[in-house]
């Protein structure tokens, strides 16, 4: 008996740990911008008139059970009414002006989100999904990340969204989204982020193998943490074959002569753009769609064996091991 209840026990406080927040919540209900309060609204509005209808139907329901209903002993009624044109009429055009309510201010946030050009002043984003990570361009400054979107506070943000596959979904719910990426079209979504903070997005759109690993992170600034990131981005990666740490030097010409630079760009070294572009990835908080955090630990395993903790993912096992495995993660993390 002790033992079950030890396993009850052991149980309850896994489930309690589970509760634990150690990451943004994923909530449409705490929006943080524009766009999210207008969907947070809308839903307020949807689930008001769901209420209502909900009261309507439970009455009807205790009604024909309490009151209209055929008691024991009692002879059954004659057969109901074939036709009654104003209840008909009345069950038609009540959910038809239900209807009306709620897709008239739909409709209006759909528009409003989507203007077909951009609002002045605002910052574009290119966001391109790709199975299963995300890029994001700049096309103003020119930077290149990915995972991570950094943004002002309280700035207009024009996003173009662009598959470089399949079908994804941008999503984050405490500031806007799901806009579906269709390849071949060009979709856009325009808010302003209004709160500072870190926000967790996913895409939310089956797009194969690794969907649920499709992750990001939004990076809600000041202007000035915003200008100081761009200008950190803008900059050569700082270290080089030349680094004064033998470690970091020694894994860039690893870097350098590997078949990494096929697919990975990292400015002034390799130009592959079918992975996340590297020039900044050591000032990356995540890795790998935002699932795992940024860790010399996290980058070998991942070097060792991306398919294992991506499955599906498209980079190679490369082979690595040891004293050069160590020193290319050093590099990586060198790229600042
Ligand atoms: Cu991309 Cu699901």
């Amino acid at each position: 008996m002790s033992g079950v209840l030890r396993k009850l026990g052991l149980a309850a406080l896994l489930l309690a740990a589970g509760c634990v927040r150690t990451e943004p919540p994923m909530t449409t209900l705490a929006p943080k911008s524009d766009l999210a309060a207008e969907i947070y609204r809308l839903f307020l509005e949807v689930t008001a008139w769901d209420a209502f209808i909900f009261l309507i139907v439970v009455v009807a329901f205790v009604l024909a059970i309490f009151v209209f209903s055929t008691r024991v002993g009692e002879a059954a009624p004659p057969s109901s009414v074939a036709s009654d044109l104003g209840l008909e009429v009345a069950y038609t055009l009540g959910p038809a002006f239900i209807i009306l309510m709620i897709s008239i201010p739909t409709v209006s946030a759909i528009f409003r989100t989507q203007p077909p050009i951009a609002p002045a002043g605002s910052l574009h984003v290119t966001v391109i999904p790709h199975q299963w990570w995300w890029e994001f361009r700049y096309p103003e400054s020119g930077i290149v990340t990915a995972n991570e979107l950094h943004i002002p506070v309280g700035r207009i943000i024009r996003a173009e969204l662009k598959s470089a596959d399949v079908i994804h979904s941008f999503w984050v719910p405490q500031l806007g989204g799901k806009r579906d990426v269709v390849p071949g079209q060009v979709n856009e979504l325009t808010f302003d982020a209004r709160v500072p903070g870190v926000y967790l997005g996913q895409c939310a759109e089956f797009c194969g193998l690794s969907h649920a690993n499709m992750r990001f992170r939004v990076f809600v600034e000041t202007p000035e943490q915003f200008a100081a990131w761009e200008a950190d981005q803008k900059g050569a990666p700082m270290p080089s074959q030349q680094s004064s740490n033998a470690e970091v030097a020694a894994g860039a010409r690893i870097f350098a002569n590997s078949p990494c630079t096929a697919c990975h760009h990292v400015a002034g070294v390799s130009h592959g753009y079918v992975g996340p572009d590297l020039s900044h990835f050591g000032a990356r908080t995540t890795m790998a769609g935002g699932i795992m955090s940024n860790t010399p630990q996290h980058v070998a395993e991942w070097i060792r064996n991306p398919d294992a903790l991506k499955p599906g993912a498209q980079m190679p096992a490369l082979g690595l091991r040891g004293p050069e495995l160590d020193e290319l993660v050093a590099y990586l993390e060198s790229l600042k």
